[in-house]
């Protein structure tokens, strides 16, 4: 198998063999996929077996792979240069686009990832408020910079002191304070509390992705809005990987509130290297050269992945997009979930729009420790289950998947199919 030989060679070469963990297929217990080359809702690995992709580089590919209108629109800009470290048309294209579609972003920088946007939301929220503490939410994951690499403890509001990763030195986040997610009440009364004057911002995904796809109760994001309000510290929405996914305006527009700043990633680079950060004009004005937080990037505002961007916030625009993209999803998930429900199977699907998860183990998932009752053994035999019939979903049991506009009828209902027999045969 070419796929094995490959990872074999790049062990030697690098770290695990890859360069981003997951991608080691560790959690699955597998060697792990090579792939070769993508189109529409399929990619095919350096074998030549081919795969129903539900996970769409994390989520980045709302239009599914190499949509001829990006292929082309990038290879345009590529002919005429592809990076120059001076302002292009196309950047400010691309920020009127978002503007004139989020109305809380007034102003926007772009950066390379989603670990950059939320790393200099923080800057900037630090450097408005003149405040250090950073609440963020157990089980929420805001890309590997220190600050917001902290674990979290069991559902119980805590300072927490432990980070997820050797090397984030405990000073840094010793300012971070992990909340639990969902939790109305705790987190309300934390911020009541005279800590809560010490907070510069509260960064959230408004709908979890990185504990699988969980949505926020009723009021929680509500909440969040009024009580950071009151106590002077930021609301940044960590939209990496709901904005533009969920719908045009965002989880913001879903819910129905105003964020302060909003980190965006993945859909807004149509599988190419653009996150970005956007806000309230005051608070974006921080940024240097007008205020004094700097920030800075070599490939910032890269002209092919801008325009890769624009060209898919432009398909996004066209009328019925969402609503088409909605109806993929459930037909997907509709039998799912009736087998689900005549089944007695430990797990559940959480659904907000084309994300979602099936979990299994919980019967239902609203806080990061519902998931210690994730069965991962029951997760690897399903992932292989699925693998082997063309079916790849994310390599872990706590991801989210996504269905892009490429994906088929006919492989949603096979897919479908699939699932509901392993449900079945359990
Ligand atoms: C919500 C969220 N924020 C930030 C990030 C970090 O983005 P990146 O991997 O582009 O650095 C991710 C990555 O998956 C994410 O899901």
């Amino acid at each position: 198998m070419r796929s094995e030989e490959i990872y074999r060679k790049s062990c030697v070469v690098m770290p695990g063999g890859v360069n981003s963990p997951v991608r080691s297929f560790k959690s699955v217990g597998m060697s792990p996929m090579i792939v070769e080359s993508g189109a529409g809702d399929l990619i095919r690995d350096v074998d030549g077996r081919e795969f129903i992709d539900y996970c769409n580089s994390w989520g980045a590919l709302l239009l599914g792979h190499a949509d001829e209108r990006i292929v082309r629109a990038v290879c345009q800009q590529v002919a005429k240069g592809s990076s120059f470290g001076i302002s292009t048309e196309v950047e400010e294209q691309i920020a009127s686009k978002i503007v004139g579609l989020i109305p809380s972003v007034e102003k926007i920088r772009f950066v390379s990832s989603g670990t950059e946007a939320t790393m200099t939301a923080l800057r900037i929220a630090r450097g408005f408020t003149g405040r250090s503490k950073i609440v963020k939410f157990a089980g929420q994951y805001h890309g590997h910079h220190d600050s917001l690499l902290v674990q979290a403890g069991s559902g119980v509001a805590c300072l927490n002191t432990s980070a997820t990763s050797l090397g984030v030195n405990p000073g840094v986040i010793a300012d971070t304070i992990c909340l639990p997610f969902n939790d109305v009440e705790k987190v309300c009364s934390f911020l009541r509390s005279r800590a809560g004057a010490e907070v510069a911002a509260v960064i959230v995904e408004p709908i979890a992705g990185n504990m699988g796809v969980v949505p926020p109760v009723n009021g929680f994001l509500q909440m969040l809005r009024e009580e950071t309000k009151r106590c002077g510290a930021l609301l940044i929405f960590d939209e990496v990987i709901t904005g533009f996914r969920v719908g045009l305006g965002g989880a913001q527009g879903l819910y129905g509130i105003d964020p302060d700043l909003t980190c965006f990633g993945k859909v807004i680079g149509g599988g190419f290297p653009v996150a970005a950060v956007g806000g309230k004009s005051a608070i974006m004005d921080c940024l240097a050269p007008l205020g004094q937080v700097y920030q800075a990037g070599t490939l910032s505002g890269n002209p092919p992945s801008m325009r890769a961007g624009l060209e898919t916030l432009s398909v996004l625009e066209q009328a019925g997009f969402y609503e088409k993209l909605q109806q993929k999803a459930d037909r997907l998930i509709k039998p799912i979930q009736e087998v689900l429900k005549k089944k007695n199977f430990p797990g559940c699907l959480q659904q907000v729009g084309s994300m979602f998860t099936l979990f299994l183990g919980p019967l239902k998932v609203e806080r990061s420790e519902d998931l210690n009752a994730l069965d991962y053994p029951l997760f690897g035999r399903f992932f292989r289950y699925l693998y082997e019939k063309g079916i790849y979903i994310p390599p872990a049991a706590q991801e989210s998947w996504f269905v892009s506009s490429a994906h088929t009828d006919e492989h949603l209902d096979y897919t479908a199919d699939c699932i509901c027999k392993f449900i079945d045969e359990y």
